[in-house]
């Protein structure tokens, strides 16, 4: 049976492969080649589907038996019961603008439970990973949350879906909490934003309507690094996941449950 540690190594591995196979001179043809999904603003470039590919072809030939999901549309079943969900590019609208955020994520599930998680900055380089009660890391250094207590100075990173119905709601969340905390952070990648808050460079994080590509490598690298993460399904078919350093989350979850009610 593969170790959860040996499950990060291929991920790292696969990162490495997946990235060597980017030619830079590509990368900038490939920015404006893309097409629209849900909405005008949610796109999908050459690139993502490139790196999806290279990343199933290498998980097929390393690990056969395993099942795959992928957002642009990788889905294999599987039957070792371990499962690789993958987002080839998050942040796609800043890989598409030229805005240097955007990342490669990929977790590892076995039998539903996430175990290990990596997110590669395809545009700092920085490379972050978790492997479940083992701690998380970026460049093989370990990372901690932050330590700060006070929701007032907290930095909060957040982000929007592409539906405009769901933007109302997020809006709404949005005009209630902007006053009530330190600053907001729209940067654009929810799986990077998860590792920022497990580096500290953030204070907590909250998004409504994500995927689970989006976040299932990000969430495990903030518990892994000491913070509390929680995803609620509440009315109204509103799905919020929130992510905290190590003390903010009693007082962060009464905000966002106060910013529902308003
Ligand atoms: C998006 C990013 C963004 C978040 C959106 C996601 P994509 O993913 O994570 O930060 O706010 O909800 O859909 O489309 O770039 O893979
Ligand atoms: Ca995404
Ligand atoms: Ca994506």
């Amino acid at each position: 049976m593969i170790s959860h540690h040996e499950l990060r190594d291929v991920a790292l591995e696969c990162v490495a492969n997946v990235t060597s196979s980017i030619d830079i001179q590509s990368v900038n043809e490939r920015r404006t080649d893309f097409e629209m999904k849900s909405s005008s603003s949610d796109y999908v470039t050459s690139l993502d589907r490139h790196i999806e590919l290279e990343t199933v072809q290498f998980i097929r030939k390393n690990r056969a038996n395993d099942g795959i999901l992928g957002e642009e549309g990788a889905a294999t079943s599987g039957t070792s019961g371990i499962r690789w969900i993958i987002d080839p590019i998050d942040g796609t609208s800043n890989f598409v603008y030229g805005i240097p955020y955007f990342s490669i994520s990929i977790a590892i599930e076995v039998a539903g439970d996430v175990v290990a998680g990596v997110v590669a900055d395809l545009s700092s380089n920085d490379i972050f990973d978790a492997v479940k009660d083992h701690g998380s890391r970026c460049n093989n250094e370990i990372i901690r949350v932050n330590n700060n207590d006070s929701l007032q100075s907290a930095i909060v990173t957040t982000g929007f879906s592409y539906r405009r119905e769901r933007r109302e709601v997020q809006g709404s969340i949005l005009q209630y909490i902007l006053p009530r905390v330190g600053d907001i952070r729209r940067f654009g990648s929810a799986a990077l934003d998860l590792c920022w808050l497990a580096a500290g460079r953030a204070d907590a994080f909250y998004e409504e309507g994500l995927n689970l590509w989006d976040y299932a490598a990000g969430s495990l690298i903030v518990s892994e690094a000491g913070g509390t993460v929680r995803i609620k399904n509440l009315t109204r078919g509103i799905n919020l996941l929130t992510a905290t350093n190590a003390h903010l989350d009693k007082e962060f979850q009464i905000l966002l449950g106060n910013s529902l009610q308003h």
